[in-house]
């Protein structure tokens, strides 16, 4: 059997997961990263939740991110073997935080309209979410309980990922691509200036997140995802063996990845209102990544040309998508059509 040759643009968890799946499926794959594992994938809160995330008028996000999270477990299960270490999933769920009165309207409005599409999730009082979350403070008032929606330790998950694909064959090359191919394109933010098919259809989102580290002494990390909207303003707490990261601001500022002074005001005061304890925590990072946000949310995998693939415009969602996003490309490679819904011609004029 002729064994064919593959270019994987771009070395965060979509080139990552694309490229071990397409080395198991017998493609001989060069990735091309100057820095693999780090951007935006490094600096991800590593959130596996769709229906914390669910937003009215993203129903195909909700569905695609629901596809995504059921082969989460499976997908670990096998990377950590393949790897020989663990993948980082965090199997114990999440709650939503409210304060003040908007704040809980607003989840409301969210549980409402999951109900309607027959995603019903648990209210619960502030006193139930402190039962589950005994660290939460006075000012949350009321909240949900999503104990579908996990987490995984991203940057667990990207060492995972490396070791699998460099024992399935993987060549990993710190350069950029330099126009060989055919190639598949995963660049996230920086998709754009690889192929003109892609102008105008991916955006850098930036996002700032803090590494807090637990410290002797201090009141003990919460179990589970904690989200929270904290007068207007969305903010994660997300469990790591050793810490939490928060997250997440998110501007439009093109390219800048500098962490602002007030996103981590902002951060850090959110992160206290809602988990008092955190004031005795360290701050060990600041961080700020570029997500690849698309037009619509949804990603972009598909062909572009002859030579051509694409999966990038994974917007919010990318550590989720990843493991479905591996399955598309691998469908490609063997000469499957992209579904409509996530394929980049959904953008083309002359459709
Ligand atoms: N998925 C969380 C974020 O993009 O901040």
């Amino acid at each position: 059997m002729q064994v064919e040759e593959l270019v994987v643009a771009g070395g965060g968890v979509i080139g990552l997961s694309c490229a071990w799946r397409a080395a198991q499926a017998g493609w001989h794959v060069t990735l091309c990263d100057p820095a693999p594992a780090s951007g935006s994938s490094w600096v991800a809160g590593g959130m596996l939740a769709p229906v914390t995330e669910a937003w009215p008028g993203e129903e195909a996000l909700l569905d695609l991110g629901l596809e995504a999270l059921a082969l989460w477990p499976g997908f670990a299960e096998e990377l950590s073997a393949a790897a020989g270490q663990a993948a980082g999933l965090h199997a114990k769920g999440t709650v939503v935080a409210a304060t003040g009165s908007g704040d809980r309207a607003e989840l409301d409005a969210l549980a409402a309209h999951l109900a309607t599409l027959g995603r019903p999730v648990e209210r619960l009082t502030g006193r139930e979410l402190r039962r589950l979350e005994p660290g939460l403070g006075p000012d949350v008032r009321g909240g949900l309980s999503v104990p579908g929606d996990l987490s995984v330790d991203n940057r667990a998950l990207l060492a995972a990922l490396r070791a699998a694909a460099e024992k399935a064959g993987v060549v990993i090359e710190e350069r950029a691509w330099a126009g060989e191919g055919p190639v598949l394109i995963c660049a996230g933010a920086h998709s754009a200036a690889l192929h003109p098919a892609l102008s105008g259809l991916v955006r850098p989102v930036k996002g700032e997140i803090l590494r807090l580290g637990h410290r002797r002494g201090a009141f003990p990390l919460p179990t589970r995802t904690i989200r929270a909207l904290v007068d207007g303003r969305p903010v994660y707490l997300v469990p790591r063996p050793d810490g939490l990261v928060v997250g997440a601001t998110q501007y439009e500022q093109g390219f800048d990845t500098d962490p602002s002074v007030g996103g981590v005001r902002d951060l850090l005061r959110d992160a206290e209102r809602i988990l008092p304890g955190v004031a005795e925590y360290a701050l060990v990072e600041v961080a700020a990544g570029l997500r690849p946000g698309s037009p619509d949310n949804m990603p972009l995998i598909g062909r572009l040309d002859e030579r051509t693939l694409v999966a990038t415009g994974h917007s919010r969602n990318g550590i989720l998508l990843a493991p479905l996003t591996a399955q598309l490309v691998t469908g490609l490679l063997a000469g499957e059509p992209a579904p409509a819904a996530v394929d980049p011609a959904r953008f083309r004029e002359d459709r």
